[in-house]
């Protein structure tokens, strides 16, 4: 498939910070491509590098067939970007708001209102368009966002955290509305997330950043599957060194971790083994307190390449301080 941005090396320093430090990877036309990361991964720094509104340190990336360092006016002419904090006027109408960005972007008087109201409908808000945005729900303001993103018919989409702060139903109306317009317009898409469902769900490869690093790069199923079967999670009272000890030995469990009082464990076919753990741990006198067998989630993909949670680090509290910002910006 044809190659619409290859990134090669990119770096962002501020001051001492790496907030992006040497990500390499590229995105095929037509495809939704997934950054997927804790809070301050680098997520919005790379992105904010791809739509030339931030200048790399190092590195360079070919975004839509232009480099982002010489060339960043035609990158912008062919790209959107859906910004991580909200970016309307709530003082002027849907309508008005696709307007404002249509002139900004030099489209023709003739064909603007026709644009304005295929992107009202693709977004569904056409009922609403002549509407004040202070009167729409949260939801309603990124689909317009989005709607936005694409009067000019962009080639790709930046999106940067598109549900971001939303509750679970309207984020999945969001996430088939990002897949439908995927799908009719061919457009191709790069989001970042902290929601692993969302990167499961959207993306057709999904790159984890940690640190500034991209620490694997896969399809969702690809990354499961490299886990090599299921998550057994043992709840140690007493005795971890020594239960660890053992099971690094044993040969059908294909990689231990340990977080506090939890070994994870990756074992084929979890359920049968988990009577020979059980045994393994009275042999020695461990005292377990439970055992929790699941499939493998991209959480605990991830949690095996950085050794932590996406949503361990901060939790979520610079979410519900956006929402609370945004909240009284209404
Ligand atoms: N303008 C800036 N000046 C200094 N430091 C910055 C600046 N912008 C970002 N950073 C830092 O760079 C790191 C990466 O930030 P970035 O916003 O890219 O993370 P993110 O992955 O988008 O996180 P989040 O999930 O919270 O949006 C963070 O440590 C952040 O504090
Ligand atoms: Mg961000």
């Amino acid at each position: 498939m044809k190659e619409i941005i290859k990134v090669s090396s990119l770096s962002k320093e501020f001051g001492t910070l790496k907030a992006v430090n040497g990500i390499s990877f590229s995105v095929s036309e037509g495809e939704i491509f997934g950054l997927l990361g804790p809070n301050g991964a680098g997520k919005t720094t790379t992105i904010k590098m791809l739509t030339t509104l931030l200048k790399p340190t190092s590195g360079s990336a070919i975004v839509a067939g232009h480099d982002i360092k010489s060339d960043p006016n035609d990158v912008r002419k062919r790209i959107g970007i859906v910004f991580q904090d909200p970016s309307l006027d709530d003082d002027l109408t849907g309508f008005e708001n696709l307007q404002f960005h249509a002139i900004l972007y030099n489209i023709p008087k003739n064909r603007r209102e026709k644009r304005i109201s295929e992107m009202l409908r693709l977004v569904e808000l056409e009922d609403k368009a002549s509407v004040l945005v202070r009167n729409y729900s949260g939801g309603m303001k990124r689909r317009l966002e989005i709607g936005r993103g694409l009067v000019h018919e962009p080639k790709i989409l930046f999106l940067d955290e598109p549900t971001i702060g939303l509750d679970p139903q309207t984020r999945r109306h969001i996430w088939d509305y990002i897949s439908k317009l995927n799908k009719s317009t061919k457009t191709t898409i790069i989001l970042t997330t902290h929601y692993i469902e969302e990167a499961d769900y959207l993306c057709a490869r999904v790159a984890f950043v940690d640190h500034g690093r991209i620490v694997a790069l896969d399809t969702p199923k690809n990354l499961k599957d490299m886990l090599g079967g299921d998550i057994v999670s043992v709840n140690i009272e007493e005795g971890m060194e020594r239960l660890e000890k053992v099971l690094r030995t044993v040969k059908w469990i294909s990689s231990i971790s340990r977080r506090g009082n939890l070994l994870e464990l990756n074992v084929k076919e979890g359920e049968k083994r988990i009577p020979e753990i059980v045994k393994l741990a009275d042999a020695r006198g461990v005292n377990i307190g439970s055992i929790n067998l699941h499939k493998p989630s991209l959480e605990d993909v991830f949690i095996h390449y950085t050794g932590k949670g996406i949503r361990e680090e901060e939790g979520n509290w610079k979410d519900v301080m956006r929402m609370h910002r945004a909240a009284r910006n209404r």
